[in-house]
């Protein structure tokens, strides 16, 4: 039976980049994965196949609404070819998971392919053809998350979906409802609203994204109801019923106002659970918490000394980042590193359009947390670059201590607000003040200059261009 310093069960973004930082340190390492492709839910069926249909409906929305406004006339008619858009979408998948696969290659890491379960202590199982079982001084477990469900909510993967049926659908949906607005739920109601479907969103908060600070959630939901996007606030499902051709949901709103909803498909996204299922837990003395999440410390260790824990199932953000961070820390750990991750720097990204971001904290979270500050923001539609591309919607806001100007949290919705994060996360690791934001200069014309404004803002009210 083949020994490995550290076997990796899950190909997930926690899973392989663990394996590679492993590797890196000269730690021999396996990988085991029970799908053929590696990459996990990310690639596969989350990220980047989201992020694809979200690029193409783009496309095609511009075209069909933004484009002559710039000057641009199409002749005749723009048409979709949805088939071809999901196959895009399914080579941009498979050109990614191939990557990694070389990657494993070029770090000389095992690839396993087959279900891994504990038999004891140091021995996995790989339910194969092959019926493999190999043996390890350390375990990483990474095997992230699946989608969250209601009790008396039958999947059938036909009519009632998940995120994965919705990435890979045959026919634009005339009519799709979706339970719960937050990421999944407005990015792909984005995308099927932006192809012509009808979208109602119920959501069991007062707002969407319940997680986002408020001003941020209150602006998206005003672009989304533009877009003629339906949503159903403090409005709780309790009946999903299918059949051949439709799907029929009941709620009920705060009023007591009894809504149905009869649609092509309903689009379940209320949340994602961990995933430890016939993993053999039992066998390794490893716990898990009320929510299944499996129980670790501050250094990744299970409730068995030789096992590990990283990504979606553990405690914190299910980001794919989040779970490459540990990836990383936990192999680092194993070689004795002193590895360090603020979690309260791990950034927040919807990639609807216009996209949102976040990091730190939110107006909210201060407030509880009764922490003085002070706020600055900007609206995007003042800046050059923004009229420049007739990106329009949205603000930069920036919370900062009220006494030592240091930053505290940045919150933004507009256009490329995915990658201007960065620049508050990089600011927030070195402590910078809403001053030293202000004193830097900016590329002119970019979205960019928000930031920069914002931090004005929040001193005395300095921003120059409103
Ligand atoms: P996963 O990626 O879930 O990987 C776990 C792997 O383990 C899977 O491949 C699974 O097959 C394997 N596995 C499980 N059990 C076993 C077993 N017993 N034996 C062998 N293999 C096993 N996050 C972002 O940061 N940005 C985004 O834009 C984003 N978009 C998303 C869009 C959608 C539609 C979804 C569903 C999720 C999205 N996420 C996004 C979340 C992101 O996908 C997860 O946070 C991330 O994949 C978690 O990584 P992981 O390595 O913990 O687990
Ligand atoms: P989510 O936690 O983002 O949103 C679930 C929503 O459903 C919440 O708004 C919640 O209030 C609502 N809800 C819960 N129960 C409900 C009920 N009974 N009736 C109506 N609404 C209800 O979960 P989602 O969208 O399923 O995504 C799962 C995970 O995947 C998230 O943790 C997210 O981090 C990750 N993800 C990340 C993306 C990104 O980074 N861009 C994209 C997609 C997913």
């Amino acid at each position: 039976m083949k020994i490995y310093d550290l076997v990796v069960i899950g190909s997930g973004p926690g899973g392989y980049v663990c394996a590679i930082r492993a590797s890196q340190l000269g730690i021999k390492t396996a990988i085991i994965e029970k799908y053929s492709s590696l990459g996990g839910t990310c690639l596969n069926v989350g990220c980047i196949p989201s992020k694809a249909l979200l690029d193409s409906s783009h496309h095609y929305h511009d075209m069909v609404k933004n484009i002559s406004s710039h000057g641009i006339n199409v002749q005749g008619k723009i048409s979709l070819d949805f088939k071809k858009m999901i196959e895009r979408k399914n080579n941009v998948v498979s050109q990614t998971v191939k990557g990694i696969d070389f990657l494993m290659n070029k770090n000389n890491i095992d690839v396993y392919t087959g279900f891994a379960s504990f038999v004891d202590d140091h021995t996995i199982n790989i339910e194969n053809e092959k019926k493999q079982k190999i043996k390890f001084k350390k375990c990483v477990i990474a095997t992230g998350s699946k989608p969250a469900t209601l009790p008396f909510i039958n999947i059938d993967k036909q009519r009632i979906i998940t995120s994965t049926e919705a990435l890979s659908l045959c026919e634009i949906p005339k009519s799709l409802t979706i339970i719960g607005a937050g990421v999944i739920g407005l990015e792909l109601g984005q995308v099927y609203n932006r192809l012509g479907s009808e979208v109602n969103i119920i959501e069991y908060s007062e707002k969407i994204t319940p997680f986002m600070d408020n001003d941020i959630s209150k602006e998206l939901l005003k672009i989304f109801k533009k877009e003629k996007i339906n949503f159903y606030l403090s409005s709780k499902v309790f009946d999903v019923n299918s059949n051949e051709s439709n799907v029929i949901v009941k709620a009920e709103n705060k009023s007591g106002e009894i809504l149905e909803f009869v649609s092509d498909y309903c689009l379940v996204s209320v949340g994602r659970k961990p995933y430890t299922e016939n993993l053999g837990l039992g066998c390794v003395g490893v716990n898990t918490d009320k929510f299944g999440k499996i129980i670790i410390d501050k250094q990744f260790k299970t409730t068995n000394e030789d096992i590990f824990a990283i990504g979606d199932v553990v405690n914190g953000p299910m980001l794919a980042h989040k779970a490459e961070e540990e990836g990383i820390a936990v192999a680092e750990i194993l070689k004795n590193h002193k590895p360090h991750i603020d979690y309260n720097l791990v950034p927040n990204v919807i990639y609807t359009w216009p996209e949102v971001s976040s990091v730190g904290k939110t107006e909210q979270q201060l407030i509880e947390e009764k922490i003085n500050y002070k706020k600055g923001s900007f609206p995007m539609r003042a800046l050059g670059r923004s009229r420049a591309s007739n990106d329009l919607s949205g603000f930069v806001k920036i919370l900062a201590d009220k006494k030592t100007d240091e930053i505290l949290g940045v919150h933004i919705i507009g256009a490329r607000a995915a990658d201007l994060i960065t620049e508050a996360v990089i600011a927030m690791e070195f402590k910078a003040s809403c001053e030293d934001i202000a004193m830097m200069s900016h590329p002119h014309p970019t979205y960019s200059e928000g930031l920069k404004e914002a931090a004005l803002a929040a001193l005395e009210n300095r921003a120059l261009h409103i």
